[in-house]
């Protein structure tokens, strides 16, 4: 977890670093927007911006908009600052931190936004399966291919693997290919110099350089357009790649695994995916299976997840009852995707300032939701 921290957070600069990084996060501290935007393109990157009260948040969310740079913020101020609190969270800012800093809140802000934190639950053969696979491929440098239906746990089983790289000390950087714009995600993989193109106020380091030494997820990656393709191509091949409007390549040293919920032989015959990137990228292959092929992973997720919600919640886990098992076995018999519903688990992912929920002891129940 990298986390930037912006300001002075009046006085307690020292101990909030502290408290993060006993938690295990990599801190770097700019003292204005300025310096924290040049960090960010300078491709060391963060995590979580934590920012003064003192900054203007609406300026720096909109800086970050103008860059296309996706890094979520937490505000922090006094206790009395409950004006500077609502005004932050109205420019962009996902969650206060009062000051001075709680150990707790910190280590809850921080679980909140790692991602890093999330485990691979699994009790099937089918999974068991593709897992000891993952385990046995980890530490090569070998392209993965991470193919499954959309919620199986694909980007999971990515960390998993880069976890047990050596490359588990490096950054892990996710791209969503088909989330960024064509015209926008070539800048955002390989970079750009200032001025390559209108906007481009000052160099920006890619994707691919912020990942050196770690691991490139490369998510949905049938989506990308087939001239970035030819690039991709070239940068796996050679591990060099151009910045927008560059005129040298810049070496990487990075491990490449992408994800698609297509079949990717069918795109290629479909013309919109070059067959040469599909071989660099399925040198091999983890085919996640849906989770209806997997059914004794259904009462063990669903305990994994009550278990975390009840702990994210601050509420008192409660055990699965008789029924709520019996429904969940039936029910997901036809579902692949093993993401928890959001209406019947009341998932939540911020810290417990907001989420002072009341819990009622009793056991978990399924909803008619579905
Ligand atoms: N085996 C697992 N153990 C624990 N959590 C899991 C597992 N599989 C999936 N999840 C959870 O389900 C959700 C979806 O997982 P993930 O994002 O990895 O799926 P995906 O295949 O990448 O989905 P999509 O195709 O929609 O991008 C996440 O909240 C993830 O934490
Ligand atoms: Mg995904």
């Amino acid at each position: 977890m990298r986390l930037l921290i912006v300001g002075t957070l009046k006085g307690q600069l020292t101990t909030a670093t502290k408290m993060a990084m006993d938690k295990g996060a990599s801190v770097t501290h700019a003292d204005r927007i300025d310096t924290a935007m040049a960090v960010l393109r300078s491709g060391k990157g963060a995590d979580l911006l934590m920012v003064d009260v003192a900054i203007d948040i609406r300026d720096l969310v909109l800086r970050l908009e103008a860059e296309r740079i996706h890094v979520p913020i937490v505000a922090c101020g006094t206790q009395n600052d409950a004006r500077a609190a609502v005004a932050a969270i109205h420019a962009g800012a996902k969650e206060y931190i009062p000051l001075p800093p709680d150990p707790e809140m910190i280590a809850a802000v921080l679980a909140a936004v790692a991602n890093d934190a999330r485990e691979m639950v699994y009790r099937d053969d089918a999974m068991a399966h593709v897992v000891k696979l993952a385990q046995q491929i980890a530490p090569s440098d070998a392209s993965v291919l991470i193919t499954g239906e959309s919620g199986t746990g694909k980007e999971v089983l990515a960390r998993y693997v880069h976890a047990r790289s050596n490359r588990a000390r490096g950054s892990f950087i996710s791209v969503n290919c088909a989330a960024i714009p064509e015209a926008l995600l070539e800048s955002e993989l390989f970079g750009h110099e200032k001025g390559a193109f209108t906007g481009a106020v000052a160099r920006r380091i890619g994707k691919f350089e912020e990942a050196n030494g770690g691991t490139l997820l490369l998510d949905e990656i049938s989506e990308m357009d087939v001239r970035l393709q030819a690039k991709l191509l070239r940068a796996l091949q050679e591990r060099i790649i151009d910045r927008v409007g560059g005129t040298r390549p810049v070496p990487v040293d990075i491990r490449v695994i992408a994800t698609s919920n297509r079949n990717l032989a069918e795109v290629v015959r479909d013309g919109t995916f070059r067959e040469d990137l599909l071989f660099r990228l399925n040198v091999v292959n983890l085919k996640i299976p849906p989770l209806r092929e997997r059914p004794a992973d259904v009462l063990e997720l669903a305990q994994h997840f009550a278990r975390l919600y009840a702990g994210a919640n601050g509420v008192a886990l409660r055990p699965l009852s008789a029924d709520a098992k019996r429904q969940l076995t039936l029910r997901r018999t036809g579902c692949g995707s093993t993401r928890p519903s959001r209406r019947r688990s009341r998932m939540r992912r911020s810290p417990p300032q907001r989420l002072r929920a009341r819990s009622s002891g009793g056991p978990w129940r399924t909803s008619s939701a579905t």
